[in-house]
């Protein structure tokens, strides 16, 4: 998705501003942009279709200036082109705009700015914001920000420069996430803190509907209307190192590693011996609130979707609330019944994506309750939300979801503890959940060391042109999440499905050439999933299990450590994402930016 990096102060900026665009490459785009005020007046701009080193090549020695903004695009109007490419210019080259987001009334504004005589050089929704903030008569940049806003609908981050206004970098939000970064006499604005974290921690984010001005030694946020809004810097947590590859070949692959001491942090803290209960802090919910609940709807998307089909299960299960997960996608248009017992839950990684905030913002008009399970601390859906609990995951910069997942899951186990022992969990199984839960950094770090072995079945069904997924109920979603992992970073088609449904239909794609990886922990269904596995045999099917213990009717078993039945979702999906990796790098993949896809999805 589109990205954005700005700053204003006394250091050269293009070398600064190509940093920022490589820290957000991770986000996925097609071509970049930069645009900097020169030093003897004026806008100097820079485009590439491609990498951002494609653009760093194009950008001429002599390129100096102390302001400037920067773009990476994900084209949704208009091809990837240099033309295309922020930061877009009016005619005379006056006015520079970067902009994440959609404008949905362009066609329409850009035929009336036609009719007035404006030439486009693109094909973009964006570039009609640029004419308009070029054409209008006010006297200050931020009326003229503020007047081409008024007209545009859509979902909108910007960046804007005037050249008769070096003094200042304009930024707006309306759906589509900007930062502030404050540092020492130098400012930085940013679609993401991973553009601007190596040079300051301190940071502003901004509402909907908040505009701010920077200036080299100060900064100011206002609402659309001109109303001074009051914005304390916040630190931000996590290290600039967090976003650097540490030694690994891959963010995924680093990421996948890291997932014991992620786990280790979700759970830092949190844990109630005395009670056999967890703290949540930030859940806004008070004993007798959650006694009222009767029921919980899960909302998310992809990957958060399926880690929000696990939490269902575990807060049925130990809180004995009837739970679900839905894509917020669907809901969102399905006008759906807000029932007031209901708790609504927001799951998402980056706090940003479209479908779940729109989701929100739509249960909240009707008056329910919604709290957040994100990772990305003060992101949109964390700050819409009434509270939540954090996944303190770390930044997750692979374009697939690996270590949120998990964290997630282990998130919403601490938040089905807290809701059982509220509830009727009794004090033995609150006990037996919190060693489960201690276990498992161990037990995912066990699993980790069996990387070489999986590496080499993912050589041998590396290939398969189609592969299918199986599991009963807690394993369902496992099976859903691991073929999400295996297409994303592989393109290899995978479907999931339940074991159970397996003689509803997909059995007739059972052949020798469609292997199927079957989920199968030691549990009350075990006899079944082995059920399952031997219909697949009779059909000549290759089956590989994932299992507590060696599978006879499989013929490859990857064998992880057993926890509670309950827990064990989460370290079943752990092989699965090595697996998909392994399958990827055999098939030389980009894996840290598959094709067509973008790390979080802040458009419709
Ligand atoms: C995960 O591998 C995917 N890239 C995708 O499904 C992702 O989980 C989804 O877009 C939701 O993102 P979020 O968690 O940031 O809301």
């Amino acid at each position: 998705m589109c990205g954005i990096v700005g700053y204003i102060g006394k250091r050269d900026v293009a070398p600064l501003l190509l940093e920022g665009l490589q820290r957000l490459e991770y986000r996925g785009y097609d071509s970049a942009g930069i645009v900097i005020a020169g030093k003897s007046g004026g806008l100097k701009a820079v485009k590439a279709k491609g990498r951002v080193r494609e653009l760093e090549a194009r950008v001429p020695k002599r390129f100096a200036g102390t302001t400037g903004i920067a773009h990476t695009r994900w084209a949704t109007h208009g091809a990837p082109s240099d033309e295309n490419a922020h930061p877009h210019l009016d005619t005379e080259g006056k006015v520079a705009v970067v902009h994440n987001g959609i404008v949905d009334n362009a066609s329409e504004l850009r035929a009336k700015l036609e009719a007035d005589g404006v030439v486009f050089a693109s094909e973009t929704d964006s570039e009609v914001i640029t004419h308009l903030i070029a054409r209008s008569q006010a006297a200050s940049l931020e009326e003229k920000v503020r007047e081409a806003l008024k007209v545009v609908e859509g979902t909108y981050g910007i960046a804007v420069m005037h050249a008769d206004f070096p003094d200042r970098i304009v930024a707006a939000r309306n759906g589509s996430p900007v930062v502030l970064g404050i540092g020492e006499k130098e400012m930085f604005v940013a679609s993401d803190v991973a553009a601007l974290i190596s040079h300051t921690r301190q940071v502003v984010t901004l509402d909907d509907g908040e505009m701010a001005t920077l200036k080299a030694d100060d900064f100011r946020t206002y609402t659309t209307s001109g109303t001074r809004t009051t914005a304390t810097p916040e630190t931000v947590e996590w290290e600039a190192a967090s976003y650097d590859m540490g030694g690994h070949d891959t963010y995924m692959h680093k990421e996948i590693c890291e997932q014991p001491d992620a786990v280790d942090r979700v759970l830092r803290g949190r844990i109630d011996d005395k009670f056999s209960t967890v703290h949540l802090g930030g859940l806004n919910l008070d004993a007798r609130e959650a006694r009222g609940i009767r029921r919980v709807k899960i909302l998310g998307c992809g990957t958060s979707f399926h880690a929000g089909m696990i939490g269902a299960s575990l807060i049925e299960g130990l809180a004995r609330i009837p739970a679900d997960s839905e894509p917020a996608s669907e809901f969102r248009y399905r006008n759906p019944v807000v029932d007031p017992d209901t708790l609504y839950i927001a799951v998402s990684q980056s706090g940003e994506t479209y479908d779940v905030l729109a989701a929100v913002q739509e249960l909240k008009r009707k008056g329910a309750r919604v709290l957040g399970v994100v990772n990305v601390v003060g992101s949109a859906i964390a700050r819409e939300t009434d509270g939540g609990v954090y996944v303190h995951a770390g930044p997750e910069v692979c374009v697939v979801s690996t270590k949120c997942f998990t964290n997630t899951v282990v998130a919403f186990a601490l938040l089905a503890l807290h809701l059982g022992r509220i509830r009727d969990l009794s004090v033995a199984d609150g006990k037996r959940i919190i060693e489960g839960l201690r276990a498992l950094p161990e037990q995912i770090q066990e699993i980790l060391t069996q990387e070489e072995d999986i590496k080499k079945l993912a050589a041998d069904y590396a290939e398969a042109k189609s592969m299918m997924f199986i599991g009963r109920v807690r394993g369902y979603p496992v099976a859903l999440e691991a073929s999400l992992k295996l297409k994303e970073i592989s393109y290899i088609h995978a479907e999931a499905y339940p074991a159970s449904e397996l003689k509803h239909g997909p059995l007739a794609l059972i052949e020798p050439a469609m292997p199927t990886v079957a989920i199968v922990p030691d549990d009350s269904l075990l006899e079944k999933n082995r059920a399952a596995m031997e219909e697949i045999k009779a059909r000549s099917g290759r089956i590989l299990a994932v299992a507590h213990r060696e599978q006879e009717k499989a013929d490859h078993t990857i064998v992880v450590p057993k926890n509670e039945d309950e827990l064990d979702p989460i370290l079943m999906g752990i092989p699965l994402q090595l697996l998909a990796y392994h399958t990827a790098l055999a098939l030389g993949r980009d894996i840290d930016k598959p094709r067509n896809l973008a790390k979080s999805v802040t458009v419709e």
